[in-house]
């Protein structure tokens, strides 16, 4: 691994594990928790603590790079940051808060577009997942092999049951759910970008994702052979508000032909 690259992969693992010490213990009685655009879409304090570590140590070791972070607000990097981090402090604030389980930090790193470094850390399992581009991917140091086919009859997709109350996205819902073996929703979208990555899902589909969601996940899945579309069925050419829908190579592409068969509105 080039000298640069391994250095900004060791300092975000620094800084992943210091962050993930804030988040070991439960959420104390009397924390603060308030509910954003629904009551599934929680922000605790602890959110908001770790988002402001990341943006501490960032801007003190890598005072050039961007910052987008799900609680600061930012939807995209300040103009002019060649190298950007995608953070997502608590990814799975529900499961945080209800079950203290199940919920990652995900840190994305990308330069001039393109994913470089990806680490999503299970706090509570201790499972680090991560990739460097063109280097591989792991879970806990040991390499992760590249995905291999599976057929849909045998898949099992990561999709979350809250899209079955959504006209046309209820619709693709229930034709996975139909053709697959079985779905699961662990609740945290980079942990489900991760375990397709690991072998643990097959598939995972969510209807709205910010880039803070996926960033760090996309770069997993490349490094194991998956892909990633957009929920149209399409490639995924921006890094806005989007649905996301990754599988393992070959049902990628059976997939892509259920997407647009069903035909998703953009909104
Ligand atoms: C959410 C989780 C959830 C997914 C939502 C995300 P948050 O992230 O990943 O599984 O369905 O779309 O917003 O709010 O816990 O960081
Ligand atoms: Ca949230
Ligand atoms: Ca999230
Ligand atoms: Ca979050």
């Amino acid at each position: 691994m080039e000298q640069d690259t391994a250095y900004l992969y060791e300092q975000a693992c620094n800084f992943v594990a210091e962050a993930s010490r804030l988040l070991e213990k439960p959420l104390q009685e009397n924390a603060l928790i308030e509910s954003k655009r629904n009551v599934d879409d929680l922000v605790t304090e602890m959110d908001r603590a770790v988002e402001e570590l990341f943006r501490r140590r960032v801007t003190e070791y890598f005072p050039a790079h961007g910052i987008v972070g799900e609680e600061s607000g930012e939807k995209a990097p300040k103009n002019g940051c060649e190298t950007v981090w995608y953070i997502d402090p608590i990814d799975g604030t529900t499961n945080f808060v209800h079950q203290h389980h199940f919920f990652v930090i995900s840190v994305g790193i990308y330069e001039e577009g393109h994913g470089k470094i990806g680490i999503i850390y299970d706090v509570m399992q201790q499972e680090w997942f991560s990739a460097v581009r063109g280097e591989g991917a792991w879970l806990n140091n040991k390499e992760l092999p590249k995905r291999s086919s599976v057929k849909p009859e045998e898949a099992i997709f990561g999709l979350n049951g809250r899209w079955l109350i959504y006209g046309d996205k209820q619709q693709v819902c229930r034709n996975l759910t139909a053709k697959v073996r079985s779905t699961r929703c662990y609740g945290a979208a980079a942990l489900e970008f991760a375990y397709v990555a690991a072998g643990r899902l097959d598939g995972y589909i969510s209807m709205k994702l910010s880039s803070w969601d996926y960033a760090a996940g996309f770069v997993l899945l490349e490094e194991t052979g998956c892909s990633y579309q957009t929920v149209q069925g399409g490639p995924v050419i921006s890094f806005n508000e989007q649905g996301i829908a990754a599988a393992v190579p070959g049902l990628d592409l059976w997939l892509q032909k259920q997407l647009q068969e069903t035909g998703i509105d953009k909104k």
